[in-house]
């Protein structure tokens, strides 16, 4: 099958390696040097209409639509009114994402478990609200943000700063929840609309620096499959999924693609923390290798309205990922460090996030730099070799944590962490 890959991230890496894996021909646009060695790279247009030109021009048939960007400027939309089977959703469907507001009063609307939560378009009344709130309290920039738009508050000033900070931005609107507690899960669901299939659950950690302190970043590591208990998988299927997909059905939203749900396994069962409409970034570095079935074909399936979640076969082994980053991020990301890469293994992969060819030589571009990957039989394995992986890399001054997976076997609220203001 020929596959457009839309994206240039290690998600797209990963998503274009399990495609090129089963033996499908893979175009990436705008992609990176890590993805042209699995695929065909071109370098195009990223607005809708070009998009959906080189679709045609290279008669692709399936896209598959990576960056929530993408999702959010009506790609698929275009993508499907051209009659090319796209997995990802329409703009409308995507505000699950986009509009962590229209999410949020969405869930409500249909009893899907989550935090609960005031919605405010005015700095005004966002801080009036915030004088009332019990502390900790999380607040969110309801825009996209890559990740990095929620802030854990602690102390009341420092949740003025983050109010300001999102409403000095045009059209800005805030979302201000309760504090959950628990280990937090992502959980994907690749689905049609109807019928859907679960990946296996991971835990992504979102802070840059250990013990989950610091500022939150898009990921820096994730660990695969995470342990969850039947019966709140039970619940996480039915109420959260099964809910969530038939809500967007009953609003005119059939949602194509993957529900990325984002949870907090809290004392009082599972509860949403955030939907992303595509898959997750490092999950999918994650998820992806341990997928034995053809992601293509189910990919194509669900394009088609006709996903078949018992076809979804996945490794009975683990994954680990660790996040190479840049000095400076999740602030500004020092660019165009020199990176030397060891050979890779089987079950081993390193995926390019943020990477560029300079004269030849490979550099840092972004803040996520790398995701370094492995799969083994057991979670303990799959750590140890991503990160004996990792230590190979050459990245002067680069960033990783060295506890991914630490919260294995923890409570939720069971932190072991320094204050954030300790660290360098
Ligand atoms: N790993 C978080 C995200 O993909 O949004």
């Amino acid at each position: 099958m020929r596959v457009l890959v839309v994206g240039s991230g290690a998600r797209e890496h990963a998503i274009a390696q399990a495609c090129a894996g089963k033996g499908h021909r893979v175009l990436c646009t705008p992609g990176n040097p890590g993805i042209a060695q699995v695929a065909e790279v071109v370098h195009w247009p990223q607005d809708n209409a070009s998009l959906v030109a080189l679709a045609q021009e290279h008669g692709a048939e399936l896209v598959i639509v990576g960056p929530e960007a993408y999702l959010a400027q009506g790609l698929a939309d275009e993508l499907r009114a051209a009659g090319i089977p796209t997995f990802g959703p329409g703009q409308a469907a995507a505000q699950i994402e986009s509009d962590k507001a229209w999410s949020k009063a969405f869930m409500t609307r249909h009893g899907v478990p989550t935090a609960a939560h005031r919605s405010f378009e005015t700095l005004d009344a966002a801080l009036a609200h915030l004088g009332t709130c019990g502390l900790p309290v999380v607040i969110k920039d309801a825009g996209l943000q890559a990740g990095k738009g929620v802030t854990i508050v602690r102390n009341h000033q420092e949740g003025r700063d983050a109010l300001r900070a999102i409403f000095a931005q045009q059209n800005a609107a805030a979302v201000i929840e309760d504090f959950m507690t628990g280990q937090e899960v992502s959980v994907l669901a690749m689905t049609d609309g109807e019928h859907f299939a679960l990946t296996l659950p991971s835990q992504d950690h979102k802070t840059i620096w250990e013990g989950d302190t610091g500022p939150m970043t898009g990921g820096m590591g994730v660990i695969c499959p995470f342990p969850v208990e039947d019966a709140e998988m039970d619940i996480i299927r039915r109420d959260i999924i099964e809910r969530t997909l038939q809500g967007l059905r009953e609003e005119g939203l059939p949602f194509c693609g993957v529900l990325y749900a984002g949870l907090m396994l809290t004392p009082d069962g599972p509860k949403v923390v955030e939907f992303n409409a595509r898959f997750g970034d490092p999950e999918a570095e994650a998820v992806l290798p341990l997928l034995e079935s053809d992601l293509a074909a189910h990919a194509l399936a669900a394009a088609q309205g006709q996903l078949n979640p018992d076809e979804l076969r996945w490794s009975t082994g683990a994954s680990a990922v660790v996040i190479l980053a840049a000095p400076g991020y999740p602030g500004a990301p020092q660019k165009g460090i020199p990176l030397q890469l060891p050979p890779t293994g089987t079950g081993e992969y390193i995926f390019h996030a943020g990477t560029a060819e300079q004269d030849g030589q490979l550099v840092s571009s972004g803040g996520r730099v790398l995701a370094v990957t492995a799969t083994a039989d057991t979670l303990p394995d799959a750590l140890s070799r991503a990160y004996a992986l990792a230590d190979q890399v050459g990245f002067e001054g680069a960033q990783l944590r060295r506890d991914i997976g630490f919260r294995i076997g923890l409570r939720g609220d069971e932190a072991p962490a320094p204050a954030p203001e300790q660290r360098p």
